[in-house]
């Protein structure tokens, strides 16, 4: 039987670099090829345990590029396309919207062409809750696959542009998709420049946290390796053309999580800094995943147990995430937080 190739997008980043990890020890039966353009977010080093692996390949290349994407696609005929790679930090959207808006949706638009001309088996969209804007502070109102999509930043309406590409594909050419719509994702490897690991970096430097607005917006907190397995059962037994949201009800306002990250660790509330708030702040985030659980899939990490061990893990991995602090990230981090 020849092996089965999944293409995954966006595997050098924070989920796409999980699940490459996930899939690799998972199905050594399979050919993962992480593709990735190895931007800011990007990083290698933490595939050092797989890349000698005869199942992982690595190719940097620009979603974008349909120069190097058609052709890609035509030698190795891919069978499966799992898609990650996308500018992914709000912020940097309000300052650079256009990079959104070719990374996102046309990076998406090309891939769809490429998936279309050889036939994929499944193309797995990996989108965000963000696509429906937000809810209000009314505990039992929830996002569910029927929400009208009305996204307020730009990051979250360049998703919620490739997602009707995504559908447009299916409905039009038949293209075998499906779409997940996930919550905020904390776990290993995440970028310093997101809430959870921007406050524990900076609370063990004994750094300010800086807290937008009064800190009272919600957001809905699913480990990563939770997101992984539901995109596995999505690939496998998502009845194609559907969309599924993905969250495990792990609301937490903002100022929540980051007293619980100093507290773990055993430093001063004093730390908190509150700043100025976010252009277009949506409030809150909430997932009703009723839709995914009826596949059969079932979260394994609570908030506790999850950042527990992500406290842990930036423990143990300082020099991964130091890295990080000490290159060019401290021009975006002055820029952003105007020091
Ligand atoms: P990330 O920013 O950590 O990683 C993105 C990766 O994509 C990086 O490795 C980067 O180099 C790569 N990339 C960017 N532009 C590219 C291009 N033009 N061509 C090839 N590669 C490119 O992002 P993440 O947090 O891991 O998010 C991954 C996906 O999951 C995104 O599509 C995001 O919208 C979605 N998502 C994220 C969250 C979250 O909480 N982080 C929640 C739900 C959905
Ligand atoms: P973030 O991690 O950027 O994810 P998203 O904007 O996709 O939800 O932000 C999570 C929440 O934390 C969001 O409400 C904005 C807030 N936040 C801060 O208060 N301070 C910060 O420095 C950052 C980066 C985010």
């Amino acid at each position: 039987m020849t092996r089965k190739k999944v293409l995954v997008t966006g595997g050098a980043g924070f989920i796409g670099g999980n699940f490459v990890q996930y899939m690799v020890n998972r199905y050594p039966n399979f050919d993962i090829y992480n593709l990735d353009l190895l931007t800011y977010a990007g990083d290698l080093t933490k595939h050092k345990n797989i890349e000698s692996k005869d199942n992982y390949h690595f190719m940097k290349v620009n979603i974008a590029d349909h120069h190097a994407i058609i052709p890609l696609f035509e030698q190795e005929k891919f069978d499966f396309v799992v898609h990650f790679a996308a500018e992914s930090h709000v912020d940097r959207s309000i300052s650079d919207p256009g990079v959104f808006v070719r990374a996102n949706v046309l990076g998406t638009q090309v891939l769809l062409d490429a998936a279309r001309a050889v036939g994929v088996t499944k193309f797995v969209h990996v989108s965000t809750d963000e696509v429906y804007g937000e809810l209000d502070f009314d505990p039992d109102t929830f996002f569910t696959e029927e929400t009208p999509l009305q996204p307020n930043s730009p990051y979250s309406a360049s998703k919620a542009s490739s997602d009707l590409l995504v559908r447009a594909y299916y409905e039009t050419y038949g293209l075998p998709v499906n779409i997940t719509r996930c919550s905020n994702n904390y776990g290993p490897y995440h970028f310093p420049e997101k809430l959870i690991p921007l406050t524990i970096s900076r609370v063990l430097n004994d750094e300010k946290v800086p807290v937008y607005g009064d800190g009272r917006n919600i957001r809905d907190w699913l480990h990563v390796l939770d997101h992984c397995s539901a995109i596995d059962l999505v690939l496998h037994d998502g009845e194609i053309g559907e969309v599924y949201n993905v969250g495990g009800h792990n609301e937490r306002t903002n100022l929540e999580v980051v007293k619980t990250i100093i507290n773990t660790l055993g430093k001063s509330e004093n730390l908190i800094e509150f700043v100025k708030d976010r252009l277009g702040h949506d409030k809150r985030y909430a997932i009703d995943p009723t839709k995914l659980e009826l596949l059969g899939w079932k979260p394994t990490y609570t908030f506790e147990t999850g950042i527990a061990d992500t406290i842990e893990w930036y423990l143990e991995n300082k020099e991964w995430w130091e890295q990080i602090i000490s290159g060019e990230y401290q021009g975006y981090f002055a820029k952003q937080y105007s020091l």
